[in-house]
């Protein structure tokens, strides 16, 4: 059982004073941090600040055995074959693109086709938009329902009617705005059946639903660390490392290459190092260690049974309002996404923040969505671990109250 008040003792944006009366529902965008990653981010600059892999010092090489820690941890985190097969990167959009470059424009040809849906993030959708101009490969959109649900139906008759000519297949593990989560499995073994290769974002699903890479048999999996309590600038790209082996990297430079010569050869180290050209956020991948860690001992399945629930629960309470229109009432994890009726959804939001309410309102970086559900401008609510059922009804008392009248009082 997950003791969501000792949780909320662990991070400092809930438990200081400047906290009092607020209530974040917008993790999906970025998460707090709990003071043991705050820590490990200090901790290096005021203990241990030396660049990794660099220098013949105890330092750099204390350091640079905590990072390599952290790469094993997340290979643990995601079941994950060896730790050569984690790339960090500085966030899921960077992890999306290098696959999108690395793998994409080198591989895919005119007549390839590329398999995505109208629900991806800008991230997951713009990098293939670019392999579509480079290549000449297409991309073809899976069909959702009108709640904007994955249609396995739909996606089986596709993959008939293209067969071999699909040579990748992106999409959200759980989409930003929707929330819902694909049946990745079946999804993963129908597009193995035609030789594709599946790159998942799993920015939304990552940290909420226990992600084993081998179980799924997943080629690519994206994600960021600061929507899973880690610090910002830094990302994941997992791949099978037969992929990651005859994929190019996104830069060159320091570290990525064992040696270069005059006349411009140049001999790339193996992964996941080719892939990490520069010096990385340092700091951002240890306090990632330290949110793994956190994540680890609470127990990603019990992450996602109790935020199921919670999430449930909002759900079910949101639905009973009479005045908000819900959008995604199939959602499964964290996300829900709605507008109050009558009432633009930035001055709703407006209202919410006057409230103390953090919301995000808007397009959510999902623009295409808008064919499928029908609205562009929604606000999307999102939970995570510190969340509880007393702020939701908080928010369920305010939004029942909540008027055309309010909402412009609140912005004048
Ligand atoms: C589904 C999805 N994919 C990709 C991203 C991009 O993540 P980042 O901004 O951390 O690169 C986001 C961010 O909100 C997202 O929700």
């Amino acid at each position: 059982m997950l003791d969501r008040n000792k949780i909320r003792d662990d991070f400092p944006m809930i438990k200081s004073e400047e906290a009092k009366g607020r209530i974040y529902l917008d993790s999906a965008a970025t998460s707090f941090k709990p003071q043991c990653v705050i820590d490990k981010v200090m901790d290096y600059y005021t203990k241990e600040n030396a660049n990794i892999h660099r220098g013949d010092y105890d330092l750099s090489y204390q350091v640079s055995s905590e990072y390599e820690e952290v790469r094993k941890l997340c290979a643990k985190f995601l079941n994950a074959d060896s730790e050569r097969e984690i790339i960090f990167t500085n966030g899921a959009s960077s992890s999306l693109n290098l696959v999108a470059y690395g793998y994409g424009q080198k591989f895919l040809k005119e007549g390839d086709i590329i398999l995505s849906t109208e629900a991806e993030h800008a991230s997951n959708i713009l990098p293939w938009f670019k392999v579509q101009e480079v290549t000449g490969a297409k991309i073809e959109y899976i069909p959702l329902d009108k709640e904007g649900i994955f249609d396995m139906e739909g996606y089986k008759r596709l993959l008939n009617e293209l067969g071999d000519k699909v040579k990748v297949i992106t999409l959200a593990h759980v989409a930003n705005v929707l929330g819902n989560i694909v049946p990745l499995k079946e999804i993963i073994e129908e597009a193995h059946k035609v030789g594709a290769v599946v790159v998942v974002d799993g920015a939304q699903s990552v940290p909420h639903i226990k992600t084993d890479v081998r179980d799924l048999d997943i080629d690519f999996l994206c994600f960021s660390s600061h929507k899973m309590l880690g610090p910002s600038g830094v990302g994941v790209l997992y791949g099978k490392y037969e992929l990651l082996e005859k994929m190019d990297p996104f830069m060159l430079g320091g570290g990525s290459n064992a040696r270069f010569d005059i006349c411009g050869n140049i001999l790339l180290k193996e992964p996941p190092f080719k892939f990490e050209a520069g010096t990385p956020c340092v700091e951002g991948v240890l306090g990632f260690g330290e949110a793994l860690k956190y994540l680890m001992a609470i127990g990603m399945e019990n992450v996602e049974e109790e935020g199921k629930e919670l999430h449930d629960y909002f759900m079910k309470r949101m639905l009973e309002l009479d005045n908000v229109e819900v959008y995604n009432p199939k959602s499964e994890t964290s996300i829900v996404t709605f507008n109050v009726k009558g009432i633009f959804a930035q001055d709703a939001a407006g209202y919410l923040n006057s409230q103390g309410i953090a919301v995000r309102s808007g397009t959510h970086c999902a623009k295409i969505l808008l064919n499928v559900i029908g609205v562009s401008e929604t606000i999307r609510a999102s939970l995570y671990l510190y969340n509880t059922k007393e702020e939701i009804d908080r928010v369920i008392e305010v939004l029942k109250e909540t008027t055309l009248e309010k909402c412009i009082g609140a912005i004048l």
